[in-house]
């Protein structure tokens, strides 16, 4: 039976969470220092996360499952969830899209690996090309091994490979041809993300915000640009080189919100299932999980939350409230 919420949007994607622990410490997400971690008694094992994505796939139909963090691969044995995830199959007998968003350090060792476990996708973010500037974004001297994580997971046949890049005012935002310049040469999709309110340190402005137009409008004056159409429920507006050399996107969540649209649900590392990532309630799943509660309850408990799932986020309105938790423990 397929996930409807209120609005008449059917949920298709479940964003999984396995760690808010992480590797970087990129400003628009984490604090320097200081960011308390869950307890690991806190986390979700694979077995738990397994069972819920098992509810959502065989019991709703939901074809796709994407693994975030923090940063998913420093979860230990993360191959191990990829493999029990790669086994799950819709009511047609089909296996789900499994996809994982990662910050790309530690792709160099482990691409192989996790194709082997059955991942089909990678989104792999970098911020700049520049190795001071990464590092002054990421606060981790990395680039050298992201670029070559991402080379690494192209040649062991994860294509097409995606890049996102959060652009922010003053700090990147003069890099948009010098990365367009990369994907295009790299056969890499590049996604420039509007900077969302979703940091830790609560510097977000919307002065800081560069919007699609104005991205949109600076590449294509370089590189002309036709409309992709049909978006459908993904976040992100796409865009085709007129010389044929491959696609670029923008994830407009400030400027042109695509909640409308949205198929996504997520479930958080220590098992609160979110129907949006500036939701203000969270789901108790881990609590039927660790209670004895049933595969029923548990889809009970999702068909209530989804049913409570809100038109779309209010960052434009006056009444907007952040989210009590920051994006790297949300998921992304
Ligand atoms: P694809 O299936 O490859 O298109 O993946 P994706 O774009 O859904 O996933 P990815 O993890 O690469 O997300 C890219 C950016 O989109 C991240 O910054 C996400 O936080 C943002 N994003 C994903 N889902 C949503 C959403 O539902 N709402 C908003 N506002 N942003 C989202
Ligand atoms: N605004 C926009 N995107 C963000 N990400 C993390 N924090 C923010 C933010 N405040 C992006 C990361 C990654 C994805 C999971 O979310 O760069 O691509
Ligand atoms: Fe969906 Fe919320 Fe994102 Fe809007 S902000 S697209 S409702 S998850």
């Amino acid at each position: 039976m397929d996930l409807i919420d209120s609005f008449g949007r059917t949920v298709r994607d479940l964003r999984i969470s396995v760690t808010d622990r992480c590797n970087f410490r990129c400003t628009y997400c984490m604090p320097a220092e200081g960011m308390v971690w869950l307890d690991r008694s806190e986390v979700l094992t694979f077995e738990e996360i397994e069972r819920v994505a098992r509810i959502c796939v065989e019991k709703f139909d939901v074809n796709s499952l994407r693994l975030t963090g923090g940063e998913p691969t420093v979860r230990a044995h993360l191959p191990r969830l990829i493999t029990k995830l790669a086994a799950l199959r819709l009511s047609n007998g089909e296996k789900p899209d499994i996809a994982l968003t990662t910050n790309g350090a530690t792709l160099r060792n482990i691409a192989l690996e996790l194709r082997d476990a059955g991942l089909d996708r990678i989104n792999v973010s970098l911020d700049s090309l520049k190795a001071e500037r990464f590092f002054a974004m990421t606060r981790r001297d990395e680039l050298v091994n992201v670029l070559a994580g991402i080379a690494e997971a192209q040649l062991v046949g994860f294509t097409p490979m995606k890049v996102n890049v959060v652009v922010e005012r003053g700090a990147n935002d003069d890099e948009i041809l010098d990365l367009v310049a990369y994907g295009r040469d790299n056969n890499i999709e590049i996604r420039f993300i509007e900077f969302m309110p979703l940091d830790a340190t609560n510097e977000w402005e919307r002065k800081k915000v560069v919007t699609q137009d104005e991205i949109i409008s600076v590449i294509n004056a370089e590189y002309p640009l036709e409309i992709v159409p049909a978006r459908g429920a993904a976040p992100a507006d796409r865009w085709r080189y007129v010389d044929g050399k491959g696609t670029v996107g923008v994830i407009p969540s400030v400027s042109h919100p695509f909640c409308a649209d949205c198929d996504r649900v997520r479930l958080t590392s220590d098992g609160q299932f979110r129907t949006c990532l500036f939701a203000t309630d969270e789901f108790d799943i881990r609590a039927l999980l660790r209670n004895g509660g049933t595969d029923d309850e548990i889809a009970e408990l999702i068909r209530t939350a989804v049913g409570l799932k809100w038109a779309g986020h209010q960052i434009n309105q006056v009444n907007f409230i952040r989210p009590r938790r920051s994006m790297s423990q949300i998921g992304g």
